[in-house]
């Protein structure tokens, strides 16, 4: 994938749980209860919380994110044998108070200082996001915080990446998509948004519709992509 700049943003929009919010943070947290199990939990905890949300869109069974979230960790517990008193709980609270990742801060900061507006758009519910903003100390940076919640279904739903444009009031070409989730980079694009894939975690190409316009392996390399030439 080439990177050329893209011209004409006003906007980019974070997805938030792996791409702003590390969702390791939480099992790590807990490492003094979970020793080494907190990587493997960690792993089954994200896959389960995703396959509930793909699941439940399908069957057409929306319940917030927050409930998916605590089902798919309880899931995880009781598979792998680890389900303690107050340790559900704990991890829950956890997930409220997610580090966010170490190039976020200051490429938010750039971002701003070129002009850029600044959103999420997450699965996450309106509480939850706002909790892991304040507690990563990036209250007041963005202009719009967007949660699934509004439309009731969840990504890869196309209401979803629509309220983008409708809720900056930009046109979808204006605005700059990031996640570092393939598969919500792929079906981010199917509406029209730019769209940059964070790949953190160096993953493989998805073989999914769609390509995104460009792929970074941390954020740092992005204001170079969006903001105005001086
Ligand atoms: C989100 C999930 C997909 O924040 O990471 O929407």
């Amino acid at each position: 994938m080439s990177n050329e700049r893209l011209e004409g943003i006003e906007a980019c929009v974070f997805d938030a749980y792996g791409t702003l919010f590390d969702f390791n943070s939480a099992a790590h947290a807990a490492s003094d209860e979970l020793g080494s199990d907190w990587q493997r939990l960690s792993e089954l905890w994200r896959q389960k919380q995703l396959q509930y949300t793909w699941l439940r869109g399908l069957a057409g069974r929306h319940a917030d994110f927050w409930q998916v979230t605590a089902e798919a960790l309880a899931y995880a517990l009781n598979t792998l044998g680890l389900d303690r008193p107050g340790l559900h709980a704990r991890l829950l609270d956890l997930y409220l108070h997610l580090r966010c990742y170490a190039d976020v801060p200051a490429t938010l900061q750039q971002l701003r200082a070129c002009g850029m507006k600044l959103a999420i758009l997450s699965n996450g519910t309106p509480s939850m996001l706002a909790a892991v903003v304040r507690n990563s100390t990036l209250d007041g940076v963005f202009d719009a915080v967007l949660s699934v919640e509004e439309v009731g279904v969840f990504k890869p739903h196309p209401a979803v990446y629509r309220l983008a444009p409708q809720r900056l009031q930009l046109e979808p070409a204006a605005i700059c998509f990031l996640s570092a989730n393939a598969w919500d980079a792929h079906c981010a694009k199917a509406s029209g948004l730019r769209v940059i894939w964070c790949n953190r975690f160096a993953q493989a190409a998805e073989r999914i519709p769609e390509t995104p316009d460009g792929e970074i392996g941390d954020l740092t390399e992005l204001p170079a992509l969006v903001c105005p030439q001086p």
